[in-house]
Formats: C-alpha cells, structure tokens, sequence
C-alpha cells in the first residue's frame, strides 16, 4: 500500500515533528566524516521550511543504551546542518519536556529546531507508549524521513505514529519507491551483487532475491563458502563450515528456478591478512592450502561488470574482498565503474558498497543510493519496515 507524503499535508505554521537519521559517523573529536544522511534529509526539510511549518527535527546518534552521554550528543549535527541550510538549526538540550516546548513556542513559521538525541532514553527502543505520546504532544503532524532507521519500531520510529497524523518525507518516499519498483516490477534483465564477508549475513536476502531476479552475483568473502559447497579447496579462506550446505542448496535452487548464479572464476590471494603482505591472482582451482582468498581477481571483475553494464536494474549490496586495504580493493572498484556504466536503474545499499561508490567519485552517475544500512538490508529481505508500516496510507 501506498504511503501518503508531505504533497498530501498543509503544514503552514504548524509545528511538524520530522524523525530523521542523523547517525552519522564522527571522528574522536566529534567532528562529522560523511554528511551524506544529513543531505539527503535536506529536501524535506527545505519543503517544511518553505512552506512556514515549526520543523523539530528527531533523530538518534550511536547507541547510547538509554543513558545521557555527551560524546553522543546531536550539538555538531545542528551546526553542520545549519551550515547546508544558510540557516541557524537551534539546538534543544533535551527531546521531550518543558524546555523542549519553550523552545518550540519560540520557534518562527519556518524555523528548524534539532532535539537532543532521543535514545538518551530508554524509552525509545524500548517503543514505550507513554514516551511516544510525550513525543507526538511537542507537534500536530509527523513525517518520518528516517529510511535508515526505518527497520526499528522505536517510540520516533513506530510508536509515534498512534498518536499524530504521520506522512512519509521525501527521503523516505523515494527509498521505499526505487527499491521497491526493482524489487516488484524491475525493467529485465534484472542483476543482483551481493558481497561482504558472510553467508550468514545475507541468507533471507539472496533467499529472496532468487525469487526476482535474472542473474545473482556473489562475490567477497561469502563467496568462499559457495566455492567450497562446490568442492573447491579454499586453504585459510574465510569459510563457514556449517553455511555451506546451504551455500549448496542455493546454488541449486538457482538451476531449478533458471537463475544465472555467477560466482568467482579467479581471486586474489595473500598468507597473511595483512595491507602490505604478497598477494596473486589465481584461478579459484589453484587455491593453496595457506592462502586467504581477499578479493576477487581481474577476470571475475570483467565478467561481473559485463553482466552489470549490460542490465536494465542493478541492486548492489556489499564489497567484492577487503576493500579498505588497497591491494584487495580492485574488484570492488570495478563493480562501482561497472555500475555508473549501466544506463539502466542501478541502486546501491550498505555502508562499505556505498563508500566505495563515493571512493570511486561515481555516486552521482547512480539512480539511487540507499541511506539504510541494516534497513536496506531487511527491505531486499523482503520484510516489512516497522517504521514504514506505521505510516498513514495514501
Ligand atoms: C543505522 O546506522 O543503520 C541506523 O541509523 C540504525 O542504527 P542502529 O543499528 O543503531 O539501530
């Protein structure tokens, strides 16, 4: 079912509570690394403030369990979001009681208020009725632009939404409507990649995933295990040994259901789990019994991009080998090159798999980058967002 957005709302001079994802990362000293989840709220905080609604904005930041803690405070988020908008962002010292509301009363038709993080309370995970109600009393509407939160029934999240009118923001809107129209009615051929280190991460995706698509990728560490299901020999590679009779029936059920499983021909190995050990490149036959498979070699790289560069809708989701190290990074940067080439729709999900799009400087040639990490994750799961569901319908 359709949810129905900020177009379907008058929100003039209303006070307007927005739950957004403001967990970004920061450095030791609370300087903020990537922005990329402040600017993707930026839209549907630009529309509420052109239009005179009183924006309180609520989000978490890192997992405080509940307790005051200054390191995670939102104070450099409210200045850096300032600083997007040309606009002072106030600063609320708490998320809920009556300074919160002096501060509210205060604010202009237009003006933007960022309350202090809500998991400074236990509350909030714990989806407590009373403090969602507490919550809802500082607004007249909600809109919930958090995708990357979305997985969560939390109190800003979910619980919220029984006591105030709740709409979908933009950022929210355009997550569920990429992804979803891939998943339900995708243009053909349509390719899923998926990598990162373990089967056990991504079994409910690929699970599902089987279901939709013409061609599975499977790369990155999780691929060992299907290499080995296969009778390979993986020397010191990361295995799961008791995923790999499932590897075994996956790689099954995509003969029967006529998916092309593809997984690596070649990889790049080392002894050691190390920057700047020796690596090479061998055939996926010719692995050692003390090598560590920790990317995928060259000609796997090419077969996969063909494959991407040919599609009409590509999901991309976790990295090809240890990309953060440079020499085991190739392949996952082939698959980001690979993905800007595609002129169809392609979507990239997960935190590594996104920076390594931004590493690449090619994210701007992408349909669409979710902002959700373990949301993301859950919808190619198929399942459904707590924090979506709870939504007014359209
Ligand atoms: C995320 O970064 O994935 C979201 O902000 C959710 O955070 P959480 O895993 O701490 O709930």
């Amino acid at each position: 079912m359709e949810k129905a957005g900020l177009e379907e709302v008058q929100v003039r001079g209303k006070k307007v509570l927005v739950r957004v994802d403001f967990n970004v990362p920061m450095n030791d000293n609370q300087q903020i690394t990537n922005d990329t989840r402040i600017k993707s709220a930026l839209p549907t905080i630009r529309h509420l403030m052109a239009q005179g609604a009183k924006t309180i904005l609520v989000s978490h930041l890192g997992r405080p369990k509940g307790k005051v803690n200054p390191k995670y405070s939102l104070a450099p988020v409210a200045v850096r979001l300032g600083e997007l908008l040309g606009k002072e962002v106030y600063m609320a010292k708490d998320c809920i009681g009556s300074q919160v509301e002096a501060d509210i009363d205060r604010l202009a038709d237009g003006g933007v208020l960022l309350l202090e993080n809500v998991r400074f309370y236990e509350e909030e995970e714990k989806n407590n009725p009373e403090f969602a109600a507490k919550l809802a009393a500082l607004a007249d509407v909600y809109v919930n632009d958090a995708f990357g939160t979305a997985h969560r029934a939390h109190a800003s999240t979910e619980g919220v939404c029984k006591y105030l009118p709740s709409y979908a923001g933009f950022l929210m809107k355009k997550e569920i409507d990429v992804m979803g129209q891939a998943l339900e009615n995708p243009d053909r051929p349509f390719t899923a990649i998926i990598g990162g280190a373990k089967v056990s991460d991504k079994i409910s995706v690929i699970e599902n995933l089987l279901t939709k698509v013409d061609i599975l990728i499977i790369g990155g560490g999780m691929a060992n295990t299907f290499l080995k299901a296969q009778g390979l020999e993986m020397g010191k590679s990361l295995v799961e040994e008791d995923k790999i009779e499932l590897a075994g029936n996956i790689i099954q059920k995509s003969k029967s259901s006529g998916v092309e499983l593809l997984l690596p021909v070649d990889v790049v190995v080392s002894k050691e789990f190390k920057a700047d050990s020796p690596s090479q490149v061998v055939n996926v036959s010719s692995i050692k019994a003390d090598d560590l498979a920790l990317d995928i070699g060259p000609q796997s790289a090419a077969l996969f991009a063909e494959k991407i560069i040919s599609s009409q809708t590509v999901i991309w989701n976790g990295p090809m080998g240890v990309f953060e190290m440079d020499q085991f990074s190739k392949g996952t940067e082939k698959i980001a090159q690979a993905m800007a080439q595609c002129q169809g729709t392609t979507i990239v999900g997960g935190g590594d798999s996104v920076a390594a799009v931004e590493k690449m400087g090619v994210a701007t040639n992408l349909t669409h980058i979710s902002t959700g990490g373990g949301a993301s994750l859950e919808f190619l799961e198929g399942k459904v967002l707590p924090g979506v569901a709870a939504l007014r319908d359209k």
